[in-house]
């Protein structure tokens, strides 16, 4: 059977949700990969900038979408050291600005992703995957990348049945 990876990008902290400035303890994107690892035992990595964002959240907008401009490459805390054994990577990051986290592109940059499956999933507060489909096909053009799986994030927790469908 093949081998899957779910590779995460998440915030806690301060967020908006649904029209609101709350404190998460855990963040919308981990939950939903939480959910898939319950669903498929796949692995789990989490994608972590060494100087992460603000816990602030409008500090961490300006900060964010400084980095989308100056098409940065945040350094990472750190990679898996291959993907060798993993036909699928579940990918899921936050939509920041209409596509990934910057921190994303630079994971995604690091591997080469012949023959294996991207499975894009995103949560998100209104702009659905954005451009990030996209961006991921250009990032790894030798991927097979399907559908993305876009979820409101005030949604997560409920979102079980709809990701199940989804994988
Ligand atoms: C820096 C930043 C930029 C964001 N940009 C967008 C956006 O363009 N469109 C959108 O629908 N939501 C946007 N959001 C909302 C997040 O995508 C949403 O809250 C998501 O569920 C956060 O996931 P996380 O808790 O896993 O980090 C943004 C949030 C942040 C912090």
């Amino acid at each position: 059977m093949s081998k899957g990876l779910i590779a995460f990008y998440s915030r806690a902290d301060e967020n908006y949700v649904s029209g609101q400035i709350k404190t998460l303890k855990t963040g919308n994107t981990e939950i939903a990969a939480g959910i898939i690892k319950e669903l498929t035992g796949a692995d789990l990595f989490r994608i972590e900038q060494e100087q992460p964002y603000s816990k602030d959240y409008n500090e961490c907008i300006e900060q964010a979408r400084a980095d989308q401009r100056a098409n940065a490459r945040p350094k990472l805390k750190a990679y898996p050291e291959k993907l060798d054994e993993y036909d699928i990577i579940y990918l899921g990051f936050p939509n920041y600005w209409n596509t990934m986290p910057m921190a994303v592109f630079a994971f995604l940059e690091q591997f080469d992703f012949t023959g294996k499956t991207i499975k894009p999933f995103c949560t998100h507060e209104g702009s659905g995957m954005g451009s990030s489909v996209r961006d991921i096909q250009k990032l790894c053009p030798s991927a097979n990348v399907e559908k993305g799986l876009a979820v409101r994030g005030g949604n997560v927790s409920q979102s079980k049945q709809e990701i199940k469908q989804w994988i």
